[in-house]
């Protein structure tokens, strides 16, 4: 959620630096972009002593999408202080006005931020009292404008610090300043990772947007403030008392992010399903049994996420429940806050996230970790918070996931999931067994016959206004994860609910050709939910059968082979591909839904 990248060093092509690390991390924000560089210029007088020499930034700003984003000429080529930022709106719409970086009113400060500032408003009156001209409708802006009036009495580091000392909320902010050559970030919040290399430095809010340049990389902790120019100096929050840094060296590969063959990235990660699943199978067992003993020594584990993470996380309370025979509690990570006042040194979270950046995970964490609750991480991005937050940690190894909608990252934690319950009663060999035909389902699924029957579905589905979901047991996080893929891609409203609880309300909904996605696995929730699907019938419902059998209620039906107590995890897939056709004949970018960004790291 909004990228950040700047460069300060002595390569003059500063904006094309950020420019190409704002690139590489788009998918934390990406309904508009901007750039700002310090540009040198002369004012040449009659008498060339007197000429003035004034360097100021010139800003560029775009609404839309940085991936094919070429900077104008005048940017570049030209500048060794450059800072830029891909946004994700929160206060202001997305116009080209509210894209950062904000400046001052003298252009020789310019900042970026993630964060929301929650006393902006009443900040913003005292500097408009003071005469400071605003040009957007951000939070964001008053911060150049703080930062100037500071200047009138301190110095630029001095200047930051205290006006980040003046923010409410969880921010990263980094500042560049024309005059002194100099960049300063201080966060709370929002993650920021500084890079050096041979010839400057640079700061980005993602190791992903730095490691093309350089793999000796510091993480800025929350309170914590950075001056870069020729050196480094990092300084404690809020009182500015000097720390030592220790970089470190990262041995990360650039992990293939191209889209090969595929049109979409969301229809490539599809496709690496099976492989993700066989490598969880054929790798894992050693790290699972490890975090299973983990799990034996803790007085009340709680598996936390969110969106797609957090269903996850409810499958894993049915696996553990039907193989481990072990009561495991599961909360949504944005509501884990208002739930953990009985946390203490023996309670266990197991926090499930692709991103390991998601702000409704790490605020809890932190919350948790000062009870001395143990952490377990299981995430997919290597050296994000998250997992440097953890005690013990679990990389999904799913490869990037670039699409904003989970596919092989939710499969992945299923996998894990699964092969943990059974770990708990010592039965890993069963577990990597069934993984390994889970992943020979999901490749029949992924058959071109069997696509032809979605794409057919597709164009029944495209143009409803409501779409239900609906499932019981282990098959009922699937029915959530199911009208998540589908709204968040298509934008066509799906609601999830349990089978059980049609009747209690959601069936008065239910009209002629209302249509409804049911899944009916080969298992204790099959003649219950095929009552459920016959009820939807009976009103006029629609009845797309996912299951291994075809049933006389089903109008469609995809077949998803019985694979016991792993069906859930085959079974998403054709979902998965049903909201990738929907939003193909719905003209939408299934990569990058309106709104919605990668890494969520505002609340
Ligand atoms: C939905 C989706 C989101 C994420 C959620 C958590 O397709 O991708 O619901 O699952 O934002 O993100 P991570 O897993 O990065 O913590």
């Amino acid at each position: 959620m909004c990228g950040i990248f700047a460069y300060i060093g002595r390569k003059n092509n500063a904006s094309e630096l950020v420019l190409l690390g704002l690139k590489l991390m788009e998918y934390r924000g990406y309904d508009s972009w901007g750039v700002a560089s310090k540009m040198q210029t002369i004012r040449k007088t009659s008498d060339k002593r007197k000429n003035e020499n004034k360097s100021q930034f010139e800003v560029e700003k775009h609404v839309g999408k940085i991936g094919d984003a070429i900077l104008s000429r005048k940017l570049k080529y030209t500048s060794n202080l450059s800072i830029g930022h891909t946004r994700w709106a929160t206060h202001g719409g997305v116009l080209e006005k509210n894209a950062h970086p904000h400046l001052d009113c003298s252009k020789n400060i310019a900042v970026v931020h993630n964060g929301i500032i929650e006393n902006y408003v009443e900040l913003k009156e005292l500097l408009l009292r003071k005469g400071h001209q605003f040009t957007s409708e951000t939070d964001t802006e008053i911060i150049p404008h703080l930062i100037e009036e500071n200047l009138k009495t301190k110095g630029f580091a001095t200047s930051v610090r205290d006006t980040f000392n003046q923010l409410k909320g969880m921010n990263a902010v980094v500042v560049a300043y024309s005059l002194s050559s100099e960049i300063v970030a201080a966060k709370n919040g929002s993650p920021l990772v500084v890079g050096k290399s041979s010839d400057g430095f640079m700061i980005a809010s993602d190791t992903a947007g730095i490691i093309k340049y350089t793999n000796e990389v510091l993480f800025i902790k929350d309170d914590e403030m950075v001056i870069l120019g020729k050196n480094i100096t990092l300084l404690t929050l809020p009182d500015g008392k000097k720390i030592t840094p220790h970089f470190t060296k990262v041995n990360w590969k650039i992990e293939d992010t191209s889209l090969g063959k595929y049109q979409h990235y969301m229809l490539k990660e599809i496709y690496e399903q099976p492989k993700v699943i066989r490598n969880i199978a054929e790798n894992y067992t050693q790290q699972i049994h490890t975090l299973g003993q983990i799990i034996k020594k803790s007085k009340g584990t709680f598996f936390i996420g969110a969106g797609s993470a957090a269903y996850a996380c409810l499958s894993g309370t049915y696996l553990f429940s039907k193989i481990a025979r072990l009561h495991v509690n599961m909360a949504f990570a944005s509501e884990f806050n208002y739930l953990e006042d009985f946390l203490n040194s023996k309670s266990l979270i197991i926090a499930l996230s692709q991103s390991g950046e998601t702000i409704d995970i790490v605020e809890p964490l932190t919350r948790a970790k000062s009870k001395k609750s143990k952490i377990v991480a299981i995430v997919n991005v290597l050296g994000s918070t998250l997992y440097r937050m953890a005690d013990y940690k679990l990389l999904l190894g799913a490869g990037p996931e670039k699409a904003v909608a989970s596919t092989k990252a939710y499969v992945a934690k299923l996998a894990v999931l699964y092969s943990l319950s059974f770990s708990m009663i010592g039965e890993t060999d069963k577990a990597k067994g069934d993984l390994l035909t889970v992943a020979h389902e999901i490749e029949r699924i992924l058959e071109p016959k069997f696509a032809k029957e979605i794409e057919k579905i597709a164009k029944f589905l495209k143009n409803a206004i409501h779409i239900y979901t609906i499932g019981r047991g282990a098959s009922y996080p699937t029915a959530l994860e199911a009208a998540m893929k589908i709204k968040e891609v298509s934008y066509v409203h799906t609601e999830g609910l349990s089978g059980g609880e049609l009747k209690h309300g959601p069936l008065a909904l239910i009209s002629k050709g209302s249509p409804c996605i049911v899944f009916a696995p080969n298992d204790e929730t099959y003649d219950a939910i095929i009552s459920n699907a016959t009820e939807i019938k009976s009103r006029g419902g629609v009845i797309i059968g996912i299951s291994p059998f075809n049933n006389s209620v089903f109008d469609y039906w995809l077949e998803v082979k019985n694979l016991g107590e792993a069906s859930i995890i085959a079974q998403i897939v054709p979902i998965q591909l049903l909201a990738y056709h929907m939003a193909l004949l719905k003209k939408l970018d299934p990569d990058k839904p309106r709104n919605l960004a990668k890494s969520v790291t505002v609340k």
